[in-house]
């Protein structure tokens, strides 16, 4: 069986997981002590987020150089000492890779703004005249995901009228021309430069937005990305001039080559409905991609049973394996998501934040819990955002000084932006910065001074904690390959609970109502978010693994 098929990737957002050297941002360094950490937790793999030279206007997805590493991570010599030390441990290493759009800093966009219009230069990326008089307007009605227009002129250059350049998200951020050849071959040399360093595979940043259909037209009015979450019936991912462009797919395809002959692997970051998303999961292009319909969906049984069903019929018709994700460093952490009052949505959009909701810290903890149980008890491989595995919450009272997040900024200040699911990681001791750098270094986002509790130091050992719940859940899935690979079948069970078998008579059951659910007669525990007792009793916003009696479960699902 691929590896990848089954495993567990563990997400590092570098800049906030461990910082060696003290200067108050993650580092390679730091990571590399970690990885004994990662391995007791049970993961397959890791991704990390990117480590690449870049201005940081947007966490390092601002990319300055592609075949580097930024000074305030390490060197090239770190990266591969990671690698090796990883490998070691058994562990595989995903990085990112940001195609979408380079950073204003990298070389071709400087060359781009001193070179003249219709120029090699300006080929590379998307420049356009604007409308109207004095070509004052931008070319088009897109808006940028950060918010604000998705257009910036071009500073001037002598040249009547000035220019504006693309970018899908920050000004700092401007979208690559992927019909221009020399960007395609740059790519490819890009991941080439990668895989013989070693590599295991790629994250692929905005894997759907890179080609622009022909003469980039407006956006329908009611087809703009954000509107999604409003209408999502009225959003047609065929019709969108940024999204899901056909011929991205012969792009990926090329990709797949290249990732083939190096035996890795690719996860592309895809926001599109399952059926949608599956026609990338086809042999020939991505192995994987991540599964955003279940990460959004809210607290609520039948919303969490459609998403199981769309992603596994749509994975299954392509012979690709489902993913799980729960979070990751754009959405909000699911003890804030899953803590808010009925069946709200997880999210507003794209990554968009909005506004801050009340949101109940103690039920979102026992539902992120149970959640825990149930995304790693589905088929296929399943993702862990660094901190949900102690439960962390999110940041909510960050002073406006202290947020990064270009969102914050581009949206006047309505979108609170993503600072405060990036929180520096806990490790360890009773104040700031809890082990992630030095004693009486500053991490470069602050952490709440109650975080104590939250820490692996606090957590490990600790009967019933959240990174305890992670570590046996790990460890059942992995001494039981049948759990991760093998069949799926939803049993009978009470209005508002989910219970589904796996195989071997392993079954997962979860309370979303808010009465007790009966667990199935002759079933043991061998799992649970909150304690069961002997009355066979599973709490509302609460999950267990179980074995049933008797014959188990039927096939369903194919391995
Ligand atoms: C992806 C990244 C996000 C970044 C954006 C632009 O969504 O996950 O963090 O801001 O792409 O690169």
């Amino acid at each position: 069986m691929d590896w990848w098929r089954t495993a567990v990737v563990y997400q590092v957002y570098i800049r906030s997981f461990a910082d060696a050297n003290g200067d108050g941002d993650g580092d390679i360094a730091g990571i590399r002590s970690r990885l004994p950490y990662l391995r007791d937790l049970g993961v397959d793999a890791i991704w990390i987020t990117p480590w690449y030279p870049s201005p940081m206007a947007d966490g390092g997805y601002d990319v300055a150089d592609y075949r580097a590493i930024d000074p305030r991570f390490g060197r090239l010599e770190d990266a591969r000492g990671l690698l090796a030390d990883a490998h070691a441990l058994g562990l595989k290493v995903m990085i990112d890779i940001v195609p979408n759009h380079t950073s204003s800093e990298h070389r071709w966009f400087r060359e781009a703004l001193a070179a003249s219009h219709g120029s090699a230069s300006r080929a590379r990326y998307h420049f356009r005249d604007g409308r109207g008089p004095g070509s004052a307007e931008p070319p088009n009605n897109w808006r940028s995901v950060f918010g604000g227009p998705a257009w910036t002129e071009a500073p001037e250059d002598g040249a009547s009228p000035r220019q504006w350049y693309l970018h899908l998200f920050d000004e700092t951020q401007p979208d690559l021309n992927w019909d221009n050849p020399e960007v395609r071959a740059e790519f490819e040399s890009i991941l080439e430069f990668w895989l013989d360093i070693g590599v295991d595979g790629f994250r692929i940043d905005v894997a759907s937005f890179l080609l622009k259909a022909p003469g980039l037209p407006d956006l329908p009015e009611r087809s703009e990305a954000i509107s999604r979450a409003e209408d999502p019936a009225s959003w047609d991912p065929a019709a969108h001039p940024y999204e899901n462009v056909g011929g991205l797919h012969e792009i990926y395809r090329r990709w797949h080559a290249i990732a083939q002959r190096h035996g890795a692997v690719f996860c592309g970051e895809v926001h599109l409905p399952p059926a949608f998303t599956a026609r990338y999961l086809r042999s020939d292009e991505l192995h994987t991609a991540f599964n955003f319909d279940f990460a959004l969906r809210p607290w609520d049984a039948g919303a969490f049973r459609q998403s199981i069903d769309a992603t596994l019929a749509s994975c299954s018709a392509v012979g690709a394996p489902p993913t799980w994700v729960l979070g990751n460093h754009d959405l909000p952490r699911p003890v804030y998501r899953y803590g808010r009052p009925g069946a709200v949505p997880a999210n507003d959009g794209w990554n968009a934040w909005g506004r801050i909701e009340p949101s109940d810290r103690g039920r979102g903890l026992a539902r992120a819990r149970a959640a825990a149980l149930l995304y790693l008890a589905l088929p296929g491989s399943a993702y862990i955002y660094q901190g949900d595995e102690l439960g962390l919450p999110e940041v909510l009272d960050l002073p406006d000084e202290a947020r990064r997040d270009p969102t914050f900024r581009r949206s006047g200040g309505s979108d609170v932006g993503r600072d405060g699911t990036r929180i520096p990681m806990p490790w360890s001791g009773d104040q700031p910065p809890f082990g992630f750098g030095p004693p009486g270094s500053r991490p470069w986002l602050p952490q709440p001074a109650d975080w104590r509790e939250l820490s692996v130091e606090a957590e490990a050992g600790r009967p019933g904690s959240t990174l305890e719940l992670y570590r046996a859940a790990l460890r059942i899935r992995r001494d039981d390959p049948g759990l991760a690979a093998g069949s799926f079948r939803w049993l009978a069970s009470p209005a508002s609970t989910l219970l589904f078998g796996r195989g071997g008579g392993f079954a997962c059951a979860v309370n979303l109502s808010t009465e007790p659910m009966p667990l199935p007669s002759g079933a043991r525990v061998i799992l649970a978010s909150a304690r069961v007792g002997s009355d066979h009793i599973l709490a509302p916003d609460s999950a267990a693994w179980l074995v049933l009696d008797g014959a188990g479960t039927e096939a369903t699902w194919p391995s």
